[in-house]
């Protein structure tokens, strides 16, 4: 029998400009370690925290991604034994690159996998974004779909859960993640209700033209349509140096530039050959300028949650 599960759960972009809620984007780094053991003590519990932004992060079992996506898994299941979990961040929570989004994954395979669960993927999701929706204040099924399988995802409709998975072309990606947190909670709240046709038109357009991008490896036409008419235009305006930063991206060799989801981090892609220390440089600079400090990830488009160790 299974007692002991390690896994690796990716950092995920939502968004990408024009698909807000619809496409999502698996990284190769960061990743947040989660370990789960059976434990003979009944309930769920977090026994140790620790990596980037740890000491904001609730131990409480009710309050942590990880134990209330496991919790959720184990329903699905019918089981109710004991199970501790030890999490390792590598995920800025709060930077827009899913970090709650990878805990709640983690958290629902490894209960999967210690008790042999055999949940389909959607039941997976489901109970991810639970527990998402539980501590971000909305369920983002663009950050945990692709942390579960990995690759460009496209959420095509969320009751029933439908989505598909794109195998993306090789790029470099660089997210410049500034010194400051804004809570996808704000973020959403700023969100319009109601958007014009013609911002919607353009949306259509851009997010259909990456789609086609992304199949015929076009980085080029991917970069220039990472351009959002309804979410990004709202958000920006709380991420100081945001037109400087994209500006500084693109004159550096950068195809394309966005908010990570709904920020406050901004992401660049760039092609394989391109010099993405260059871009994060510049980038890093662009937000300084802001008054802003800033670290900067060099990264690849990433598989999903994997298990590094079983036993
Ligand atoms: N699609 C979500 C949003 C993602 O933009 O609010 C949150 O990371």
């Amino acid at each position: 029998m299974v007692s002991r599960v390690v896994v690796s759960s990716p950092s995920t972009i939502a968004n990408l400009g024009p698909g807000f809620d619809v496409f999502g984007l698996a990284l190769a780094e960061p990743v947040d370690i989660v370990e789960g053991r059976i434990s003979k003590k009944r309930g769920i519990r977090v026994l140790n925290i620790s990596g980037v932004g740890a000491e904001g992060i609730s131990r409480d079992p009710k309050k942590n991604a990880v134990s209330i996506a496991a919790s959720s898994a184990m329903e699905l299941m019918g089981r109710d034994e004991g199970l501790e979990f030890t999490i390792k961040k590598g995920i800025k929570p709060g930077s827009g690159i899913g970090s709650s989004g990878a805990g709640a994954v983690a958290g629902a395979v490894i209960a999967n996998e210690l008790f042999d669960g055999g949940l389909p993927h959607t039941q997976l999701i489901e109970a991810a974004a639970e527990a998402e929706g539980k501590i971000a204040g909305s369920a983002h099924y663009d950050n945990v779909t692709p942390a579960l399988v990995g690759g460009f995802t496209i959420i095509t409709s969320i009751k029933p859960l439908e989505y598909v998975r794109l195998e993306p072309p090789r790029m470099k990606i660089v997210v410049a993640q500034p010194a400051m947190e804004l809570p996808t909670k704000l973020g959403r709240q700023l969100v319009p209700k109601e958007v014009s046709l013609h911002d919607a038109v353009a949306n259509v357009g851009k997010a259909s033209a990456m789609v086609a991008a992304l199949k015929s490896g076009d980085l080029k036409l991917f970069g220039r349509c990472m351009v959002d008419s309804i979410a990004e235009p709202v958000r920006i305006p709380l991420v100081p140096g945001f037109h400087d930063v994209k500006r500084a991206a693109l004159k550096s060799g950068a195809l394309g530039a966005a908010l990570a989801g709904s920020g406050p981090s901004v992401f660049a892609i760039a092609d394989v050959g391109s010099d993405a220390e260059e871009i994060a440089g510049a980038m890093r600079r662009a937000f300084k300028r802001a008054g802003v400090g800033c670290e900067t990830v060099i990264t690849t488009p990433g598989l999903g949650v994997r298990v590094v160790a079983k036993e």
